[in-house]
């Protein structure tokens, strides 16, 4: 079922919680493919009923960035959402979502310096205006997010921490292609010669994966096998390479506790990200 109002949606909610239902709540930017099926999957066996919004957030998006080419398919998405048990597809109009002289920001420090907050300035200030709004109309018991963007759950959990907001967040794994290549919505715009050079990224990772399992301690070390590996590949150039604490995302010297590694690389025009947690 398709709910394209703010209203509508609330006045559904509250009659699932007067039944007693649990519910579920998967963010997202519609082009769905499996990685957002996975999340779907998760929260349908986890929950009564489950809300998946699909939303272009325009606050997230930097001015060059690629808000206005950003694939759109509202159908298709609807479909894979209801064979994948979800009760509503949420796809809100942005004039409900933002008003024109909206004065409220939401805003976490620190974590959104760093990474992807650093390449994208602002992106992270939308991203948790626009979920926290979501949470707030939703009002889910538990809301689904992907590993495959690991500074957003970060992010997300701090936001709902420090706001006590009344949600427990679920982080679940990348899903890959049979190649290794993350799903992406955003890999549907590389040319083949591309998509053979985005192999990089999953293969720079899996050296350094490697590496770490052999006990190497030493991020230096860790990060320049990275960047040699991505830097083989012409039409790649790395954005970042990073190796964070994986909880506060600061930097580390030696790999003594839970780190994340993530990486970012454009591969011509589109950039990609990746990651592992270890
Ligand atoms: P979007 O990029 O559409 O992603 C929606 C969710 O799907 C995110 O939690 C993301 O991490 C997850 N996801 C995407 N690809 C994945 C993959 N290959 N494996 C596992 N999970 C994957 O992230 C956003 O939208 C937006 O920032 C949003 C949270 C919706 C706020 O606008």
């Amino acid at each position: 079922m398709l709910v394209k109002e703010i209203k509508e949606l609330r006045s559904l909610i509250k009659a699932w919680k007067r039944e007693g239902f649990t519910v579920g709540f998967v963010p997202t930017m519609g082009s769905l493919h499996e990685g957002h099926e996975s999340l779907i999957k998760k929260a349908v066996s986890e929950n009564d009923k489950v809300v998946v919004s699909v939303f272009v957030n325009p606050t997230q998006f930097g001015p060059n960035e690629d808000y206005d080419s950003y694939p759109r398919d509202i159908d298709k998405d609807l479909t894979l959402c209801m064979n994948a048990g979800a009760s509503v597809v949420f796809n809100p109009i942005s004039k409900e979502m933002y008003f024109d002289n909206k004065s409220t920001g939401v805003s976490v420090s620190g974590l959104t310096s760093v990474l992807c907050g650093a390449k994208r300035p602002g992106h992270f200030d939308g991203v948790c205006l626009v979920v926290s709004k979501f949470l707030n109309i939703v009002t889910p018991d538990k809301a689904y997010f992907g590993q495959k963007d690991a500074q957003q759950v970060a992010v997300i959990k701090r936001m709902v921490r420090d706001l006590n907001i009344d949600v427990e967040i679920v982080t679940c794994p990348i899903i890959r292609e049979e190649d290794g290549l993350a799903k992406s919505s955003r890999n549907i715009y590389l040319s083949d010669e591309e998509r053979k050079a985005a192999l990089v990224l999953s293969r720079s990772l899996s050296l350094a994966r490697k590496e770490i399992k052999n006990r190497e301690k030493s991020v230096g070390k860790i990060r320049n096998i990275i960047k040699k590996e991505i830097t083989k590949e012409p039409l790649a150039k790395i954005d970042y390479v990073e190796i964070v604490d994986s909880e506060s995302l600061e930097n580390v010297e030696n790999i003594e506790k839970s780190v994340l590694v993530a990486i970012a690389v454009f591969i011509g025009k589109i950039r990609l990200i990746d990651n592992f947690i270890f």
